[in-house]
């Protein structure tokens, strides 16, 4: 049968980006480059793919996980070299590989398809995705004959003047039949100005055999981007977040102002919400229909119902039900469940607790590992006192209690149903159901206390 597999190259150190971090593993949009690659090639339907690794190998596979296959290249010494090391797992195989690069983000899966669609049609050997660029500065260059069929691939660095000056580049991309790519790999040599095995070599040495080899040009530039330092990968981010935020846009989502807008690919939001400026959704998050978040708020893998505001605020793995208002300056921390209806003011921050439906904790206010009721008031300045130097505890709030400004909720407490706690309070001790509980002393006055100290009108002095 024949068979269709990918191999990526991920092996180089990239020594432009000027970093600590293996190259593929930058992140766009919180996806490292060479999954960006590796998503494309399983769009394409391609289930059987190679990553060629080498620099910080250990890095690139923890992060790729270990569904997919490696090869490993000890050292650097080239494109066509890398491929070599991938050739056990294509040993035996007849079919198609399609080779990519890791650094070449950008890549759709239909630039894919169409690579292998006109590869099959024509018969080919090899085929080249290529691009025109108006600056093919650093990329190889499609040298082709008169009649227009490809020649070769010269390397930038190899170029003459007359071949740089071509604006047809190579997107490192290909589309090989098997058994030829096997052939080729075993002809090339490093005879060039950076002594290294190039892939693109395979195109000349496959011609002069007398095989097919054509090129296809992809429509939009912008897909065959490869990063190669700093500046290319925020070209490529603004890039892909622009694409992302077009998905969105298209399937009914406002976005004010896409400029200051960031999403995750992997979020999902829901028709008739409105994003405001200053804005960035990362991670796994889902929002629901209606909502109104920004302008200046993070959400960070959230689960987000329907009808939900939340205004400059940071909101992390947690979730909130429909119709609750969160902000502004509401800081909500990992493992909160926050419920319908519910008001989260300012300056409130909410940690690993469960917030009942019709709640409001309106203003100042810190909850943490706490089980807040329904229909509770959690008013001004209320502190969950929930570390005790050595440990977290648990406080329990009871369905519509009302607690006063300025109370301590010394954990591990519990308030029961319909409880009122006096402003001012620090409570150590179970409220009972249904009871008021005050716990600070009682006021005291000493009349014209002011007038026996003598300082009644007298002239401060600085
Ligand atoms: C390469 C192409 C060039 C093309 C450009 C497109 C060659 C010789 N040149 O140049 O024609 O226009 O990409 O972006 O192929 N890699 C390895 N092992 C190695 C060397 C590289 O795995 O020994 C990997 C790198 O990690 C990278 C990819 O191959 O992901 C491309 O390598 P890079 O050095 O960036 O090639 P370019 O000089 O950009
Ligand atoms: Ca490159």
């Amino acid at each position: 049968m024949e068979h269709l597999m990918a191999v990526i190259l991920a092996a180089g150190e990239g020594k432009r980006m000027k970093s600590k971090k293996a190259k593929v593993l930058h992140e766009i949009c919180g996806m490292p480059l060479v999954k960006w690659v590796y998503q494309s090639v399983r769009k394409a339907g391609i289930e059987d793919t190679v990553i060629v690794v080498g620099h910080k190998a250990e890095d690139v596979k923890e992060k790729l996980g270990d569904e997919i296959l490696y090869a490993f290249q000890e050292k650097q010494l080239g494109t066509g070299h890398a491929v070599m090391q991938a050739q056990d797992y294509f040993a035996n195989k007849e079919g198609y590989v399609m080779v990519l690069y890791g650094d070449t983000p950008l890549v759709t899966s239909d630039t894919i398809s169409d690579a292998i669609r006109f590869h099959k049609e024509n018969n080919n050997s090899a085929t080249v995705i290529t691009a025109d660029l108006d600056d093919p500065t650093g990329y190889g260059r499609i040298v082709r004959s008169g009649d227009g069929s490809v020649l070769r691939i010269v390397e930038h660095k190899d170029a003459n003047d007359e071949e740089k000056s071509i604006k047809e580049v190579n997107s490192g991309m290909y589309c090989f039949n098997i058994s030829d790519l096997r052939e080729a790999l075993s002809e090339l040599n490093n005879n060039n100005s950076q002594g290294e095995y190039y892939l693109t070599d395979t195109i000349e040495i496959l011609l002069k055999k007398g095989k097919n080899v054509r090129a296809i040009k992809v429509k939009d530039s912008d897909e065959i981007l490869g990063i190669n330092d700093r500046i290319q990968l925020a070209k490529a981010g603004e890039i892909i977040r622009n694409r992302i935020l077009q998905r969105f846009m298209e399937n009914g989502v406002t976005i004010i102002d896409p400029a200051s807008t960031f999403i995750d690919q992997e979020a999902e939001i829901g028709i008739d919400t409105i994003i405001y400026p200053s804005t960035i959704i990362e991670g796994n998050t889902k929002i629901g229909e209606d909502c109104v978040i920004g302008p200046g708020s993070r959400i960070v893998s959230c689960e987000i119902a329907d009808g939900v505001e939340v205004k400059n605020s940071v909101v992390l793995e947690s979730s909130i039900d429909s119709g609750t208002k969160v902000g502004p300056f509401a800081y909500i921390r990992p493992g909160s469940k926050i419920g319908k209806n519910v008001k989260i003011g300012d300056f409130v921050e909410v940690k690993k607790s469960i917030i009942g439906d019709k709640t409001k904790i309106s203003h100042l206010t810190y909850v943490g590992d706490a089980e807040i009721g329904k229909g509770v008031n959690l008013g001004c300045g209320v502190v969950v006192v929930n570390y005790d130097g050595k440990k977290k505890n648990k406080t329990v709030v009871g369905d519509n209690c009302f607690v006063g400004c300025n109370v301590n909720l010394i954990s591990p407490v519990e308030i029961k149903d319909n409880a009122y706690i006096a402003a001012g309070s620090t409570i150590t001790d179970l409220v009972p159901e249904n009871s008021l509980a005050i716990a600070r002393s009682r006021q005291v006055i000493k009349e014209d206390w002011v007038i026996k100290k003598g300082m009644l009108n007298k002239e401060k002095k600085d």
